[in-house]
């Protein structure tokens, strides 16, 4: 049999075919646009995704044997609020997971309500990109949306429902709502409470390799595939890449170099950190996970390379950089404030540590460096939690650079396992529609056969020892700029 992986992507939404032992058969990509309308907004259209997504399939099953596709399943860019109308319709784009507009709502949250409520109510406090105060944005700014709520979701979860007719979730992609009770897997009336909505506006839940229906006749018809084919919920990105890189059951982990950049580490049991610096949610393979996301990771490296110097020869550029551990420039990573740890939408990027030698491969290793540490940010709070790591699997875009891999390597002091495909959350999205569809009977038998292990980078001691001293002084720099990015917001 056959199955559709769906990766909602920020930039694209990326479609895989696999078949039942695991192989890739297929892949394929369409961009869509994303608005910025004010500094530190973002928003993207439902209706793109979904017409991208549709074009896509297409294009990814057209030499196929349509009567062997039995499930499509989804990764989907978290957090982004989408809602709908009474007739389905969608009222306004929606907020994506990157969007910083929600400070003063935050504040309400994490400082009115209070933090410990909420890390009670959810396991999690507010986050400028969390959809709670998202939905209390529009009640304050735009009360006329807000009247005509009938449903609520997020991304992926608009493509399953315009998929099947049914308005459905899943439990990883839900914990990063704050509207979830993450420990018991089920919503929260005192966050409805809280954010002036009904439970009825909520999708119904799942586990995200549980089937949520078939397609529509008229979607099969479309798509020429059969009514038969079953839909599963999906995940969250990160949770879906996880599962795409067998990043299940107990004390895994795994880094994602994507738009966003995070740190995920799988868990049987539930747990919390005390200052909630790191997500805890509810992870796709029926267990948890702890997660530090920073929003800006393999796109700072787009924006300097794109945006700035002006090229996409990434690996050229990448070429010149031989001197590991001993760059005196540095970056902080923040062009849409940071997430994971600081909780700083007014956190920008910065260059720290240029003089006239500075050369353009000492700011390109920079940028790259700077991710790396600002990971290492996150990795430390899972470390004071008494988490020991020794090795992290990687995917995302990022993970095609051989430097970058040994940089993160080094910078963590991490063995870097490199999965055959890097392509986590679309082939996590295929594995969970196999599961759904009874070709597995979990998500961990699934990921123990069709994951493969092709390479690993070991971290070198002496470049591991360099790097602990650039990182103690790079730890130094945020705090220092903190009092400015106040300032000059
Ligand atoms: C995770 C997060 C990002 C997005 C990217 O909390 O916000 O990783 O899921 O698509």
């Amino acid at each position: 049999m056959l199955y559709i992986g769906v990766d909602l992507g920020t930039s694209a939404v990326k479609l895989l075919l696999m078949n039942g032992e695991g192989q890739i058969q297929k892949i394929v990509s369409r961009e869509y646009p994303i608005y910025f309308p004010n500094p530190g907004w973002s928003e993207q259209k439902p209706e793109d995704w979904f017409t991208q997504t549709m074009e896509g399939i297409k294009e990814l099953i057209a030499e196929a044997d349509k009567s062997q596709i039995a499930g499509i399943s989804f990764g989907g860019q978290m957090h982004g609020l989408v809602i709908l109308d009474k007739d389905d319709q969608v009222i306004r784009p929606a907020l994506l997971w990157n969007d910083g507009r929600t400070f003063e709502e935050c504040d309400y949250l994490n400082n009115v309500i209070g933090k410990d409520k909420l890390s009670q109510y959810t396991a999690n406090i507010s986050f400028t990109g969390f959809t709670a105060p998202k939905i209390l944005w529009v009640k304050n700014k735009e009360p006329e949306n807000f009247a005509r709520i009938a449903k609520i979701m997020l991304p992926k979860d608009y493509i399953a429902y315009k998929l099947t007719g049914v308005h459905c979730t899943d439990v990883s992609d839900a914990s990063g709502m704050l509207i979830l009770d993450v420990k018991n897997r089920c919503w929260s009336k005192e966050m409805c409470d809280i954010c002036g909505i009904t439970m009825d506006m909520l999708p119904k839940l799942f586990e995200s390799y549980e089937c949520v229906g078939n397609v529509t006749q008229e979607i099969a018809k479309e798509l020429g595939i059969p009514e038969t084919v079953k839909v599963a919920a999906g995940a969250g990105d990160n949770a879906a890449a996880a599962v795409g890189t067998g990043t299940v059951g107990e004390g895994m982990c795994n880094i994602s170099l994507g738009t966003s950049g995070t740190i995920f580490i799988s868990s049987k049991k539930f747990g919390v950190d005390k200052y909630n610096a790191l997500h805890a949610f509810a992870h796709a393979d029926g267990n948890y996970h702890l997660m530090g996301c920073m929003l800006s990771a393999a796109s700072c490296n787009k924006w300097w390379m794109e945006e700035i110097i002006g090229t996409d020869q990434y690996a050229a550029e990448q070429k010149d950089i031989t001197r590991l551990g001993e760059n005196h420039v540095y970056f902080l990573p923040y062009l849409m404030g940071e997430r994971s740890p600081h909780n700083n939408p007014n956190a920008r990027g910065t260059f720290i540590g240029m003089t006239m030698d500075t050369s353009r491969a000492d700011m390109t290793q920079a940028v790259l460096e700077g991710v790396a540490f600002a990971l290492r940010d996150s990795l430390e709070v899972a470390k004071s939690l008494g988490i020991k790591l020794e090795r992290t699997k990687i995917c995302g875009g990022g993970a095609k650079s051989p430097l970058w891999k040994r940089m993160i390597a080094n910078i963590l002091n991490l063995k870097v396992d490199v999965i055959e495909s890097e392509e986590g959350p679309a082939l996590g999205g295929a594995m969970l529609a196999a599961v759904a569809c009874g070709e597995y009977e979990s998500v961990e038998a699934a990921a123990a056969k069709i994951v493969k292990i092709i390479d690993t980078v070991e971290p070198e001691p002496e470049l591991v020892a360099k790097y602990e001293t650039r990182y103690q002084q790079f730890k130094e720099i945020y705090p220092a700029c903190k009092p400015l990015f106040d300032i000059i917001k």
